[in-house]
């Protein structure tokens, strides 16, 4: 088995020197020429991109006209945001997913680094492993059923990530009233304002509350924070900042929202006591 499969390499590889000495051309200057030519057709075409680009757009910061290829500028990128919630270009979207299938901290590096360097390791050692030189589609199933599943699964992956439901605030805030009513705290004006506040400052980034929200950085879940009886004092600290109340947090401060709007997510996280 062994000394065929050899014998078959050897034949393949004369049939390749035969090949290369009776059809081959040297690479200087043929493959050199065919490749600077090759270069330049891209270069060209960006630059092609770029002025069609340029000149079918209005051009001012402040317009939303997207012209022929895109607009010219973003929205400016605002510094004060606290709910800013990041989401990948397209082609990202399938690693994106990835992490998140992944739960934090357990399984997370196999999502992230794992399994993307596997499937990397793979492609680089596949001139290694398969041998043959069988090139046609139909004697290479193992092959064909392999890239056809890595394609599936790219685009399922890319799907589920352009289409995930992210922890807007816009869209939480019309979840207040429905966790006012199952924690029991519609009456409490304070701890509803305190909600409101919860839902649009990027809490549930991290947080998991009553169903809304995805777990991040080993946080606690929230919907049951006020049976801790840790108090609205404490509360306000934490949130000031977390590491000095738990040593080693990774939750950033929220000093900035100021000590009216503290008090009020405080409030908030002690009326909540539990889901009924
Ligand atoms: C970047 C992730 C992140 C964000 C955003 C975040 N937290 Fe946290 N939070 C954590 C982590 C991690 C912990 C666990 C460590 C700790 O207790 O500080 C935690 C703990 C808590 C606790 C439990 C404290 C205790 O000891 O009982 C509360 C309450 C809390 N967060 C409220 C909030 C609120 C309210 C917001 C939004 C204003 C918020 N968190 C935003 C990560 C986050």
């Amino acid at each position: 088995m062994a000394s065929e499969r050899l014998t078959e390499r050897r034949r393949v590889y004369q049939q390749y020197k035969a090949d290369v000495k009776e059809r081959g051309k040297p690479f200087f200057p043929y493959a050199m020429w065919h490749d600077t030519i090759m270069s330049l057709v891209v270069v060209v075409v960006i630059i092609g991109l770029a002025v069609v680009w340029k000149y079918t757009t209005p051009g001012n910061h402040h317009t939303t006209d997207p012209g022929w290829l895109g607009k010219l500028y973003d929205n400016p990128a605002d510094p004060g945001t606290i709910n800013f919630v990041p989401r990948p270009d397209w082609y990202y979207y399938f690693l994106f997913y990835l992490l998140r299938i992944f739960k934090w901290p357990e399984s997370v590096l196999l999502g992230t680094i794992g399994i993307p360097t596997i499937a990397l390791l793979l492609l680089i050692a596949l001139p290694f492993i398969d041998l043959r030189s069988e090139r046609r589609i139909s004697r290479r199933p193992v092959a064909i059923i392999a890239g056809i599943l890595v394609v599936i699964s790219m685009g399922v992956l890319t799907f589920k990530g352009a289409t995930a439901k992210e922890a807007l605030g816009s869209e939480l805030l019309g979840h207040v009233s429905a966790w006012a009513k199952k924690e029991g705290y519609t009456g409490n004006q304070a701890a509803v304002k305190g909600a409101k506040l919860f839902a649009v400052s990027g809490c549930l980034n991290c947080h998991v509350y009553n169903g809304d929200g995805g777990q991040n950085l080993g946080a606690p879940e929230l919907t049951a924070e006020g049976a801790k009886n840790k108090g609205i004092a404490f509360q306000i600290a934490h949130l000031k900042c977390p590491s000095c109340k738990n040593p080693g947090s990774p939750m950033p401060s929220f000093a900035g929202l100021g000590d009216d709007r503290l008090k009020l997510l405080a409030t908030f996280l002690e009326s909540s006591k539990g889901s009924k």
